[in-house]
């Protein structure tokens, strides 16, 4: 075995080993019974995601001609929705295949991992697919990210349903209250001029194809709420009776609010007149200082019409987000290009298992003043998810087949990994759902 001297390839390797180890540490207080459930068409079972994502590793291993047999699992079970790879096993039956079994999955891991490990210590500087081998590596790693946040998601969802507020997910690790956890002197909304902006991803790090190519847009001059939209002001949207009125809802919204009766965000419910939620820290009232999270695209826009103001356009997000007036460029994060820590955003690494009230992190705010914009909630914007003009592939069908009757939301949520977000990522998803961790802020 070589060593080791690529400094590219050791980052990639502690990066390789500590995402593979977060993910351990999150299924792992999971009961056998609720590790192989389904518990939504939109999610998938948490066995399933910790085999997929070493699939999509083996994926890689194969591509570099270093395939391993692997007797008894079914490959076809565990690709999501790759073409290329061949068999799919549609989505929604995922609950009903639950192989490979607990400790065939642990034992995928294991042995894919040790393979990865092997290859990345094997390869040489002048080896010429090298870059191309990085950048595998590093999407395999923010694949497994993805799949992180999603499972969290699926805990969310899946032990809900259980009243007794004890039998819930038990976080390995869960921290209290963060001392920048607190209410600063907020403005409620920042102007922005306008001019020309360059949108998208730009620097030598790792972004997805979709960030880029960076490209210039035009912006007229807007107001944006400095910290994400809180559930006590969603509630007077409520109150305003915003579910039962036409008026505020696109077409197909407010088809879903009558077919499903929707009357509030995912997850609440009212008990003695006072709305309720069971979350990671069991059956609590809804905290009025929090941002609002898991409202559809339809709820989002509901309110900023009832508002009298509309969700703002991913530019408008990204440029409040990035742009530095004082050194004329963007940076990475809203604070600068350092990376997130859990002084001044709210992310999975924070394991706080839940938002911070709005107006936290004064350390975390953009150029302009604004709060929250990376952790906490998604945030909804009105942009369709599209490639940019001039968009390359560099992975066929990982982010381009999915540019059709989406939405974009940016800025990561408190299940997202650090390491994941920055300003100009783009998450997308369709209208309707609820499950994901969005909340949404307004302009005008
Ligand atoms: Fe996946």
């Amino acid at each position: 075995m070589t060593k080791v001297v690529n400094k590219n390839i050791s980052i990639l390797l502690s990066e390789f080993i500590e995402v593979r180890k977060l993910t351990e540490n999150l299924f792992k207080s999971l009961n056998a019974e609720d590790a192989v459930i389904q518990s939504d068409p939109f999610g998938s079972p948490p066995n399933w995601h910790i085999s997929h994502v070493t699939w999509f590793f083996h994926q890689i291993l194969r591509k570099y001609g270093k395939d391993i047999s692997i007797d008894k699992i079914n490959l076809n079970y565990l690709n999501s929705y790759y073409q290329k790879f061949e068999k799919i096993l549609p989505k929604n039956e995922r609950g009903k295949f639950p192989r490979p079994t607990i400790s065939e999955s642990l034992l995928y891991r294991e042995t894919v991992d040790k393979n990865i490990l092997t290859f990345l210590e094997e390869i040489d500087d002048l080896n010429p697919m090298l870059s191309e081998i990085i950048y595998d590596i590093q999407l395999g790693n923010q694949h497994e990210m993805q799949h992180q946040e999603l499972m969290v998601y699926d805990f969310q969802n899946y032990f809900e349903r259980f009243p007794d507020p004890y039998d819930n997910y038990k976080p390995f690790k869960i921290h209290g209250s963060s001392e920048f956890v607190s209410k600063g002197n907020i403005e409620e909304m920042i102007s922005i001029p306008g001019g020309i902006y360059n949108l998208g991803f730009s620097g030598d790090a790792f972004s997805y194809d979709n960030e880029l190519p960076e490209h210039k847009v035009y912006l007229y001059p807007y107001k944006i709420d400095a910290t994400p939209v809180s559930n006590g002001d969603f509630m007077k949207f409520i109150d305003d009776g915003g579910y039962k009125n036409y008026k505020f809802w696109l077409s197909d919204g407010w088809d879903l609010v009558q077919e499903f009766k929707w009357e509030a965000p995912l997850y609440w419910s009212k008990r003695d007149g006072i709305w309720i939620k069971k979350d990671f820290f069991g059956l609590n009232p809804i905290q009025l200082e929090e941002p609002v999270i898991n409202v559809s695209y339809y709820e989002a826009d509901a309110y900023a019409k009832w508002a009298r103001k509309r969700l703002p356009t991913e530019a408008e997000w990204e440029k409040a987000a990035s742009w530095n007036e004082d050194s004329n460029r963007k940076s990475l994060y809203p604070w600068g290009d350092y990376p997130p820590t859990s002084e001044n955003s709210n992310l999975l690494d924070s394991f706080l298992w839940k938002p911070s009230i709005c107006g936290s992190y004064e350390n975390g705010r953009s150029f302009y003043g604004c709060y929250q914009m990376i952790g906490d909630v998604w945030e909804w914007t009105c942009s369709e998810y599209s490639l940019y003009p001039g968009f390359k592939s560099k992975f066929s069908e990982y982010t381009d087949k999915w540019a059709i009757n989406q939405k974009v939301l940016r800025g990561g949520s408190f299940a997202t990994p650090k390491n994941q977000i920055r300003n100009s990522y783009r998450n997308y998803f369709k209208p309707h759902e609820r499950i994901l961790f969005a909340g949404f802020r307004c302009v005008k």
